[in-house]
């Protein structure tokens, strides 16, 4: 059984699989606070996920320590200051209106999350499923949950289901159809992961479908502009490509130290001119 590392001082760069190639966080000696993207190649972006495939393995000893952990995060979550500002961001008629125009006649949006990362292993990932259950609990329009991420151990898995979430068997690469309104809670994942779920959707209709937590688009272009040399990746072209028609609003991260969670994170929503037609990427 592979052992879960007991983290709360674990760094990012300390376990390579949480190093995104678009992300890089620059770590001052003893803050973390900058985070940029990175200069990306294609080829980096092409890169094959090398992750040790998970520990399957059920722990009832660990799943009550996970719990407690959870329980712990949700609270710190709960008091921040950068909830009470993502709540008031929400709430923010420019903001919510978006949400209502996702929403349209639907009474609620399924909810799916891609790239959580280890609950079991870092405080982020943990802070960030916080984030979905105060979410859920404080927004009747919240539907469902889904949660996917091909690091998610057994342990892991059983939390999660036990929290009511359903857990995603098959790896989508990110390619779920937003046939009906859906939000998709995608914190720091790769480009890669952005594109394929933009590119299943590339018509109007599902695009208007989508609500989406995640990189910041803004981010992804400023750097393509001012970086020279840059070759942008084929991921990062449909990236570019929807910010023409993306209304983003960045998620403010606020004084406390939740910053590493949710830095650089952005709301997006996406409506495209129907007599326009969507650009050729
Ligand atoms: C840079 S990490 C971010 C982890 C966490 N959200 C955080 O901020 O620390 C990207 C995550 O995406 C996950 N991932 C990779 N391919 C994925 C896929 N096809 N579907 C969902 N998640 C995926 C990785 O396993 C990893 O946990």
């Amino acid at each position: 059984m592979a052992a879960a590392a007991d983290d709360d001082t674990t760094t990012y760069d300390e376990r390579s699989e949480y190093v995104d190639p678009d992300w890089t966080v620059v770590l001052p000696r003893r803050k973390r606070r900058k985070c940029q993207p990175k200069v990306s190649h294609p080829e980096q972006d092409v890169k094959e996920q090398q992750l040790a495939p998970p520990d399957l393995e059920v722990d009832e000893e660990r799943e009550s320590k996970l719990m407690q952990k959870i329980e712990t995060s949700l609270k710190k979550l709960e008091s921040s200051k950068f909830f009470e500002l993502f709540l008031n961001q929400i709430q923010d008629p420019e903001v919510f209106n978006c949400f209502s125009r996702v929403l349209g006649s639907e009474p609620s949006m399924k909810m799916v999350v891609y790239g959580i990362g280890s609950i079991e292993s870092f405080e982020a990932p943990r802070l960030q499923l916080s984030l979905v259950m105060l979410m859920k609990r404080k927004f009747e329009w919240i539907g469902d949950v889904e949660v996917f991420d091909p690091v998610l151990s057994g342990t892991e898995t059983r939390v999660l289901e036990s929290l009511g979430y359903s857990v995603i068997t098959v790896n989508e690469e990110g390619r779920r159809q937003a046939l009906k309104p859906t939000l998709f809670f995608m914190p720091h994942c790769e480009a890669s992961l952005y594109h394929n779920l933009l590119e299943v959707n590339w018509n109007a209709d599902m695009l208007r479908n989508l609500a989406l937590f995640g990189n910041s688009f803004e981010s992804y272009e400023h750097h393509n502009d001012v970086v020279k040399d840059y070759i942008a990746s084929p991921y990062t072209k449909r990236i570019l490509a929807a910010r023409t028609f993306a209304e983003e609003f960045r998620v403010k991260t606020g004084p406390d130290d939740h910053c590493r969670a949710f830095y650089e994170s952005s709301w997006l929503f996406f409506n495209p001119n129907h007599e326009q037609g969507l650009p050729i990427v």
